[in-house]
Parts: C-alpha cells; sequence; structure tokens
C-alpha cells in the first residue's frame, strides 16, 4: 500500500496531546545500559511491530528516520529490515545527489533514487529528498565547464534552474520535505561570510549571488507545489557555542519569507561530537524560534560521533564517558525535537556504524549511530526508544 502524502502527512504542528515531556535524557540513557548491554547480545531478537521507533513515535505524531544506503537495501536482509521496520521517514544519503542523478550532462539515472521511494511507499514510509542545491557532489561535467569557463554565469543558471525542475519533477507527489538548499551559510571558521552570514565563498552564491537561494526554492516550488521545501544546515542551534549561524538563518529566512518566498521549514542536521560537550536548552530554543516564525522544523541527520578505539563492531569509545554522552546527546536532540510542536521528524544519519560517513571523515572517530556494524542495537537506540515510551506514561494535563 503505498503512502498518498495528502493524506499521511502529519497535520500542522504535530497531533500531540499536552503531554508534559520530562526531559530525563540522562537517566533515559544511564538506564538504558544494562537493557542495552542486554539486548545487543540478543542481535536481530525479534521485535513486536508496536515496539519499533517508527510505532511508538507515531503514538504523538512523529516520524523516526534514517538516511539509506542504496548498496545496502535490497541486497542486505538485515539492514533492509531495520530499514523497514524501525523508520517512518527515509532520506537517500547519495543517490538524489546530482552527480548521481545526472553524471552525464542531460542524461538522467534515477534508478537508485526511485527503488528507495517505491521502498518508502510499499513500507508506509514518507521521503525526504536530499539535496538540491549544494556545493558538494557536483557532477563532474559541470564543476570542470564553470572551471575552464566554458560554462558561464548565464549558462550556470539556467542549468540549476533546470536540474531543480527535473529533479523536483521526476518526484512531483512523491516527496514530503525536499532539502532544497544544504549548507550555504558561513560557519564561524569561514574566511568570506557575507553581511547577511551567508557564505561568500559557496560554489553557489559565488558564481550566481546569494540571490539564488530564493530563486531555487521558487523553481521547487513551481515544480511540486506540495512539497515542503527545506532549508538545511548544520550548526544552526548553537552547536558551536555563539549561536551566531543561527541568527544569522533565522533572520535571512524570515527576511525572505517576508517576501513571500516559498520556504516551508528548517533542517538541523544534527552532527554532533561527544568532544565538543551539547546545550540541549539552546537546541530547543533555537528550534521553537524558527517554529515561532510559523516554519516546520526537523532533525534531518542525527549522530554523535567520539573517538574510539578498533573498527567496525569493535569500535569502543576511548572515553568512557563517551559511552554515556554517546545516547545522552542522542537523547537530547530528540527531546528537544518533541518539546517543540512544528518538529515534525527525527532523522538520523545512517542505520549502523559499519556504514556511517564518520571515520572516512574524522579520523579516529565512529559510534555515531544507533546500531553497531553488526546492526546490533546500541545504548544510543534504547535511550530514544525508552525517552518515547516514558514520554506516554508522563504526567498528561489532557487526561
Ligand atoms: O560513488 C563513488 C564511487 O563511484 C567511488 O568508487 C567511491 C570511491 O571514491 O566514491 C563514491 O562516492 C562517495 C559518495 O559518498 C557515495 O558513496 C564519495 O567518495 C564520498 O565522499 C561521499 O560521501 C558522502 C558525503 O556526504 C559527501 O560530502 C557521505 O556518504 C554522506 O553521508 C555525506 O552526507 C552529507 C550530507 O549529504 C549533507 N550534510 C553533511 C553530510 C556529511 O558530510
Amino acid at each position: 500500500m503505498g503512502t498518498t502524502l495528502s493524506t499521511s502527512r502529519p497535520r500542522p504542528g504535530r497531533p500531540r496531546s499536552r503531554v508534559r515531556l520530562v526531559t530525563i535524557g540522562l537517566a533515559a540513557a544511564i538506564l538504558a545500559v544494562p537493557s542495552a548491554v542486554a539486548a545487543a547480545d540478543d542481535a536481530g531478537a525479534p521485535q513486536a511491530p508496536g515496539d519499533s521507533l517508527r510505532a511508538i513515535a507515531a503514538r504523538e505524531g512523529l516520524r523516526i528516520g534514517t538516511a539509506v544506503d542504496m548498496a545496502k537495501l535490497g541486497t542486505d536482509t538485515a539492514y533492509t529490515s531495520v530499514v523497514a521496520d524501525q523508520f517512518s521517514v527515509v532520506t537517500p544519503e547519495n543517490v538524489m545527489k546530482w552527480d548521481a542523478v545526472e553524471p552525464t550532462r542531460g542524461t538522467y539515472d534515477w534508478q537508485a533514487a526511485d527503488r528507495l521511494v517505491s521502498f518508502a511507499e510499499q513500507h508506509d514510509q514518507l521521503v525526504r529528498g536530499h539535496t538540491l542545491m549544494w556545493h558538494n557532489q557536483l557532477p563532474g561535467w559541470l564543476t570542470s565547464g564553470v572551471a575552464d569557463g566554458s560554462i558561464g554565469t548565464a549558462e550556470l543558471r539556467d542549468i540549476l534552474h533546470q536540474h531543480v525542475t527535473d529533479e523536483v519533477g521526476h518526484f512531483r507527489g512523491r516527496i514530503w520535505q525536499w532539502d532544497v538548499a544544504n549548507e550555504v551559510f558561513a560557519n564561524s571558521w569561514d574566511s568570506h561570510p557575507l553581511a547577511d552570514g551567508v557564505n561568500g565563498d559557496d560554489f553557489w552564491v559565488q558564481h550566481l549571488g546569494e540571490g539564488v537561494i530564493a530563486d531555487v526554492f521558487r523553481w521547487a516550488h513551481q515544480a511540486d507545489p506540495k512539497a515542503l521545501l527545506m532549508y538545511n544546515d548544520y550548526n544552526i542551534t548553537g552547536e558551536d557555542g555563539t549561536n551566531a549561524k543561527f541568527q544569522a538563518v533565522y533572520d535571512f529566512v524570515k527576511r525572505l519569507r517576508a517576501q513571500g518566498v516559498p520556504i516551508d521549514g528548517i533542517g538541523e542536521q544534527g552532527h554532533l561530537d561527544t568532544q565538543y560537550g551539547f546545550d540541549p536548552q539552546t537546541f530547543q530554543a533555537d528550534l521553537q524560534a524558527f517554529g515561532d516564525l510559523g516554519l516546520k522544523v526537523a532533525v534531518t541527520e542525527a549522530d554523535v560521533r567520539t573517538f574510539v578505539s578498533g573498527t567496525g563492531a569493535d569500535e569502543v569509545p576511548t572515553d568512557q564517558l563517551a559511552a554515556f554522552a554517546q545516547p545522552y546527546e542522542f537523547s537530547a536532540m530528540l527531546t528537544g525535537c518533541r518539546l517543540v510542536r512544528q518538529c515534525i521528524s527525527f532523522t538520523a544519519w545512517g542505520v549502523d556504524d559499519g556504514d556511517s560517513w564518520i571515520p572516512n571523515t574524522f579520523s579516529g572517530e565512529g559510534y555515531g549511530l544507533l546500531y553497531d556494524a553488526r546492526l546490533r542495537p546500541k545504548q544510543a537506540y534504547f535511550a530514544l526508544r525508552q525517552d518515547l515510551l516514558l514520554g506516554l506514561s508522563a504526567h498528561r494535563t489532557d487526561g
């Protein structure tokens, strides 16, 4: 049975009862340790459908998701079962990116992306499209054409317009949220922030000016008026301790919406590292501030990395406190989302530690996800599950 967006999208602002959620992330994470250790030894132990993250979260109108590696979906049966059973929204980790869908100019390859969307519709899942305009994973023909001057500014703008129109049009009516623009704002360490905080060194801003951000949202809306159009970025809920990037995005999106630009929501990626600490209050307050603008919010790429010894299923945090901090910070992000009515989904950036981007990007780090490399649920999985269950048993103010 396919999932029809018009009926299955969460209603605006989750229809959650006024459950006074108790932010007990740390306690839940610590309490989860014994059960997690026990459960982790029962890798693959059958779980009643009603006990899955997606089922428990559905009771409060929240969708729990994961990024999906299409090299494993449908070929690795255990992986495929976890994706189907535990998550109610899926994001293609890579196969909707420009280098994947148009490796040769004018020739599209939708096969892997179509397979994910079909899988989602067969499993009552919604799809987050990821991502239309990003400086990374661009096809070689485009970057080399710009570099050698054979693609000039006017043509580059037409190419981008065509890409957004073709990709959003191809999936019209089948994508719940699109990450329309990704990571175009400057971090405190970037060299050329513009006055409004946009990153002047971003490939698209550099070549087409920052007006292109509003343009891609307009083009995406024309191609699929029903999709939720999100601005997606990391470090926009105070993760680096300054909150400056949050303020820049907040002011920018508020201004564009006042101009009628069709921006529906904000994706906070949620890539954390236990070495930096985490401030759940700022995280939640910033999500709420975006919500108070009338925007939907989503946590779109959650993972909590830490330094490890060993590799794969033998990854062990080198800092023994990280064994608690990792599930705690995952739990705190979920709690922050759940306490903001406009937070419609919470997505982990991958299923298991054996398939995470982290080790290839942050040398010596890993352990970032909910499952280990043998697809055994970790403490973070049980912390989220316990949060969701306890959230139901907390004092209900509406009887
Ligand atoms: O497809 C090629 C393959 O043909 C080649 O043989 C192989 C070896 O070079 O590389 C493959 O491409 C890799 C691609 O993932 C697909 O697997 C790239 O090298 C690799 O760099 C790329 O990494 C992805 C990364 O984005 C690129 O920036 C990660 O899987 C993906 O998890 C990560 O996700 C991003 C989000 O899209 C945006 N937010 C940040 C997040 C983490 O960087």
